[in-house]
């Protein structure tokens, strides 16, 4: 790590930089809604001097964001949220060419990892953007003398939302945050459409298999898993979906999938696909049931969804990667394959999500960091969904940069919808 330059910094080869702005460029001519608030953060700097930790997919979607907020007048320091996810050449761009400091190594170690979140958190940020909780947890369980330091935060991902709102219920949390995921035009459209052809391009730029007449389970039928399904049933493979929760179940089958469990589907599938956020989703019965040739990835948040310990033990040390991205795992009499070590694969082995579809998650991350930079003292330390208004203003913008227009209701329907008193 250097601090030597005009601010600190740890990635790979800042001589990426070019590559990376190239990039970050090209990403930007898909982000008309996020561009709209860049230019008014320009004039308004609703953010003056707020200082805001951030840690997220260094991603040229995600470098736009932090352009945005520098826009805004944040002071906005980034760290990786997850070790596999990050662009180094996005890395190198955000320090050397947009002054964000930024820690983040594609492949870094777990202690590496830590040291990085840390260096965000020794900047004292006021305001934490996080993708997974990471900082916050952090900030919570071994920093608690900075927590009040903070105003409020924003999450990005369902398994952060989910570990936010457990600390809410515990009484643990110390400030307010609030729930980028919850926005319609977050998980309807990043989760569903964005992780479904993202995962489907990570695991074909890893695996370069046929996908059409392939038996591709996925685990979890939630946002992630139904846009998963979708994309590969479009691509002619034949889709099983297994759930432990009884409507989404429902709903797979009624639209087309078979539902199985684990255990069935273990010895069914060609390609296993986790999108569940729980853990050990397949396990050592699950891999010992799976036909040689099987291929798993994940593309929940953590690669704790696959018992990968298990996994190793069956291998008793017979790994070895067979392609970039790729590891066979001889279990004597068969092989199973795992994509990106486990880690979200639409991240990991490919690009993340196009840029059109992160437009709209980043600009609900940056009118929520305008929202508590402006709300902070009115807010519970609890965790608050992006309120209603920034949605719809998130949807409108969209519409409107897409040149499509929207039917208005006649002051009749707006009337009738209004009533009560109108019967058959
Ligand atoms: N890869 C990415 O870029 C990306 C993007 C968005 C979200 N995510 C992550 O993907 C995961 C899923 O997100 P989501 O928005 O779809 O969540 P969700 O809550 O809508 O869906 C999760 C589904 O998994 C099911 N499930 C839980 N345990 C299961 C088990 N043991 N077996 C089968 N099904 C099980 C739940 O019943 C639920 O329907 C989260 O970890 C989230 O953070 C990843």
């Amino acid at each position: 790590m250097t601090s030597t330059s005009a601010h600190a910094h740890d990635v790979t080869d800042l001589g990426l930089a070019a590559e990376g702005v190239r990039r970050i460029e090209w990403a930007e001519r898909e982000m008309p809604v996020l561009r709209l608030i860049r230019e008014r953060f320009e004039r308004d700097r609703p953010l003056d001097g707020l200082r805001i930790g951030a840690c997220l997919h260094v991603t040229t979607e995600t470098a736009n964001l932090m352009r945005t907020l520098k826009a805004g007048g944040a002071q906005v320091v980034l760290a990786a949220s997850n070790p596999l996810s990050t662009k180094d050449d996005v890395a190198a761009a955000l320090v050397s060419e947009y002054g964000i400091p930024t820690f983040a190594r594609r492949g870094e170690d777990r202690d590496t990892y830590y040291a990085h979140l840390n260096a965000v958190a020794d900047t004292h940020p006021q305001l934490t953007m996080d993708d997974g909780c990471d900082l916050v947890s952090l900030l919570h369980s071994e920093r608690p003398e900075q927590v009040k330091e903070v105003l409020a935060g924003t999450e990005e991902t369902t398994t952060g939302v989910i570990r936010l709102k457990a600390m809410a219920a515990d009484g643990a949390l110390g400030f307010p945050v609030i729930a980028v995921n919850e926005a319609q035009t977050k998980h309807l459209f990043d989760n569903r459409y964005g992780t479904g052809q993202s995962t489907v391009d990570g695991i074909l730029r890893a695996s370069n298999i046929l996908l059409a007449g392939r038996k591709v389970v996925v685990a979890g039928y939630g946002w992630v898993g139904r846009g998963i399904a979708s994309r590969m049933a479009g691509l002619g493979a034949h889709v099983a979906v297994v759930e432990v929760d009884p409507v989404r179940a429902l709903e797979a089958l009624m639209d087309g999938y078979a539902v199985l469990t684990h255990t069935e589907a273990a010895a069914w599938g060609d390609l296993f696909v986790t999108a569940t956020g729980n853990l050990n989703v397949f396990r050592r019965e699950h891999f010992e049931a799976m036909r040689d040739g099987a291929i798993m990835a994940n593309s929940g948040h953590f690669d704790a969804e696959l018992d990968l310990p298990a996994l190793q033990a069956l291998a008793e040390g017979h790994v070895r990667e067979v392609r970039e991205n790729v590891q066979e795992f001889d279990l004597g009499g068969k092989k199973l394959h795992l994509i990106a070590e486990g880690r979200l694969v639409n991240l990991s082995a490919a690009e993340g999500h196009p840029a059109s579809v992160m437009d709209m998650s980043f600009a609900n991350q940056a009118l929520s960091a305008e929202y508590v930079a402006a709300h902070h003292a009115d807010l519970e330390p609890k965790v608050y969904v992006v309120p209603e208004a920034i949605d719809t203003e998130v949807a409108r913008l969209k519409l409107a940069a897409l040149g499509i227009e929207l039917e208005p209701m006649t002051p009749e329907q707006a009337d009738y919808v209004a009533s009560w008193q109108h019967g058959t």
